[in-house]
Formats: structure tokens, sequence, C-alpha cells
């Protein structure tokens, strides 16, 4: 921990990040002045070459963020107009994720802090993406409630102060960006199938079919989202077996229906439950058009302010962990040079 005088000093003057992210198919760098300045967002996507196997191969990620990553961070420098001796703490994911991916990353993150003598900040890759509301909502301040919606998280939190969270709920089986994957492979649309879901949505009936909305018993805040998926996939077969054509947008929209509604419910309620006024969504997921509408609409109507990010600041980028790496910094936190990626870090935890 640094002192009280230790902190006013960093934060009489600029304090400028660069920030390292590659814990799954993203190979991203950005540099972020004073937390919430972006500088520049450099992100090379391999959805291109995963395209091909229909999701993620670990192997493939690893060895293409090896092959990106110093061009990116050169990048991200050079946007910036800055060099590293600029820099004054270096921010990187080091979990959750895959683990050859991660390592990428914590590794040129811990070489350039030797080289370059600079701190080092780790960051958990979901803090990054709640920490991505603080970018383009510079009133946003905690406590507010957070929908964090990606491919491998559904959670409710309570972030009660910078880097400090409190799980009120979370799913009992599938992320919903894992839901959304597995429909768009099952109705053909390939990978990644969130953002072909979305558009594809937009052409259908979001009442052709009434799919089941997850509710667990006595768990008001958590969800599930595999019995979801089960019905999808039992009406696709049900329609193939009785040779009836399937209209793929009604059962895009239709799931996609079902999936927000039970998103929206349960934010409003547990914002009202634990009396907080503003509301953020967070993750991949939260890049969809319909469900930030929907919250939108909701959080009218239930006199709560909304945050959300833009869309490139929902997905995976290294400027939300740039953002999440100051208020780190801030309050003192430093890694050492044995600093290791962790696969299932848990939120809140260091
Ligand atoms: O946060 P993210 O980029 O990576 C993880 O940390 O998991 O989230 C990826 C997930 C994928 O499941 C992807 O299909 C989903 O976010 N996603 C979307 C949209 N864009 C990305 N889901 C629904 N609608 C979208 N527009
Ligand atoms: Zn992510």
């Amino acid at each position: 921990m640094i002192s009280k005088m230790e902190k006013e000093d960093v934060m009489a003057k600029d304090t400028l990040i660069l920030a390292i992210e590659t814990s799954c198919d993203e190979t991203a760098a950005a540099v972020v002045k004073n937390g919430r300045e972006v500088l520049s967002n450099i992100i090379s996507s391999q959805i291109e070459l995963h395209k091909l196997y229909g999701g993620v191969v670990p192997e493939i990620a690893s060895r293409k963020h090896i092959e990106k990553i110093n061009q990116v961070i050169e990048e991200a420098l050079d946007v910036a107009e800055i060099t590293l001796r600029d820099i004054d703490a270096i921010g990187v994911t080091y979990g959750p994720g895959l683990v050859g991916a991660l390592l990428v990353g914590v590794a040129e993150a811990k070489a350039i802090s030797f080289a370059a003598n600079k701190p080092l900040v780790g960051v958990h890759h979901i803090e990054g993406h709640v920490s991505a509301n603080f970018i383009e909502n510079k009133e946003l301040e905690p406590p507010f409630l957070c929908l964090i919606v990606s491919g491998g998280h559904t959670h409710l939190v309570l972030v009660k102060a910078y880097g400090e969270y409190e799980i009120i709920g979370r799913t009992r089986d599938d992320a919903a960006g894992e839901a959304f994957d597995k429909v768009a492979r099952a109705i053909g649309l390939g990978y990644p199938g969130g953002p072909k879901i979305d558009k594809l949505s937009r052409e259908g009936n979001k009442k052709a079919i009434l799919f089941p909305r997850g509710h667990i018993e006595g768990s008001p805040y958590d969800f599930s989202f595999s019995g979801l998926k089960s019905a999808v996939l039992n009406y696709i077969n049900s329609c193939e077996m009785k040779n009836e054509e399937i209209n793929r947008a009604d059962v895009a929209a239709s799931f996609q229906d079902a999936v927000i509604d039970v998103l929206v419910t349960k934010t409003v309620m547990a914002a009202k439950d634990f009396k907080m006024e503003r509301v953020a969504i967070a993750g991949g997921v939260a890049a969809n058009s319909s469900l930030r509408e929907a919250m939108i609409t909701a959080c009218k109507d239930n006199g709560l302010s909304f945050y959300y990010p833009s869309p490139i600041f929902c997905t995976d980028n290294a400027a939300m962990i740039g953002t999440a790496a100051y208020y780190e910094y801030l309050k003192g936190t430093r890694s050492g040079l044995d600093l290791n990626a962790v696969p299932n870090l848990k939120i809140g935890e260091r």
C-alpha cells in the first residue's frame, strides 16, 4: 500500500498506463491517461483464424499472440505518441482466461517492466470489463450495480468502491455468451455467434416461439441458461423430424428475447433490492443491441441511471485493462516478476 501523500503525488501529475490483454483470441495493447482517457487502443483479432474451427483453438491463440504482441504494443505507443520511457506503469491481464494465451501477455509485461524499470500491475480480466464503463462515462463512480455478461461469465456484482466487488448472483451453468455461441452453431450461423444472432434477430419475430426463462428457486439473482439452450436444440430437432422448415430469424429472436428478459428482470430487481441508483453492463454480450435497448427502457421506467460502454469497449480490449490497472496503481497494488497466469482467477481475488 502507498501512503496518502504518495497517492496525492501520483494524482497531481498525469499517469500513463501501458495495458496488455491476451486472455483469449484478441491480442490487444492500449495507452490510458489518468484512468479514463484512451490515447490508443489497438486490437489484433484472431477471429478469422478460429472461424475455420468453429471456436477458439487455445494452441493457435497462444501462437498468434506471440507473433503479434510486439507489433501491437509498438503501435499502441506510436498512436499515443509516447515511448516506454513516458509510461508510469504496465497493466496486464493475468486471469481468468486460456493459460497459454494469458502467459504471452504476462511474460511480455514482465519483460518490459524489468527492462524499462516500470511498476507492474496484474489485472483481473472481468474487473477490466467492469472498468470499461469509466472510459466514456466520466461521471460514473462507485457504488453501482454491474451486470457482467461475457463468453465465460454471467455475474451480478455490486461495485462498492474502485476495485472492490461483491458478487450477488452468478450463472449456475452456461454463461450468456456461451449460450449465444452454442445456439448460433445449432442454427448454422457459425462462430462467433453473439453478433450474428444479434443481427439475424432483427429480421425475426421474438414472440414466435416461447422459450423457457431460467429461474432458480431461492436464488433470485442467479442465472441458468442450459435449460434454454436445450429447449432451442429440442425445438430444432423436432422441426427436423417433422420435416418442417426452421425460421432461423424467429429462433434467433425468440432465444435472444428469453436471455434478455431474464438478464433485465434480475438486474432491475437487484438494483431495487440493494438500493443501487446506478446500473452498468459489461462484457462481450453487453454489445448486444437489443439488450442495450431493453436495459435503457427498463432502467428509465424504474428511475435508474444506466451506463454502458461503446461496443468496442464491451468486447475484449486493452483500454479497459488500463483503466482497471490505473485504480489498482492508485491504491498501491504492485505485482512482482513472479506474477503468473491464473486461468480460473476469481473476482476480487489477488
Ligand atoms: O467479453 P468477451 O469479448 O470475451 C470474454 O471475456 O469471454 O465476450 C465474448 C462473448 C462471445 O460469447 C460473443 O458471442 C459475445 O460475447 N458477443 C455477443 C455480441 N458480441 C459479442 N453476444 C450477443 N450480442 C452481441 N452483439
Ligand atoms: Zn472478455
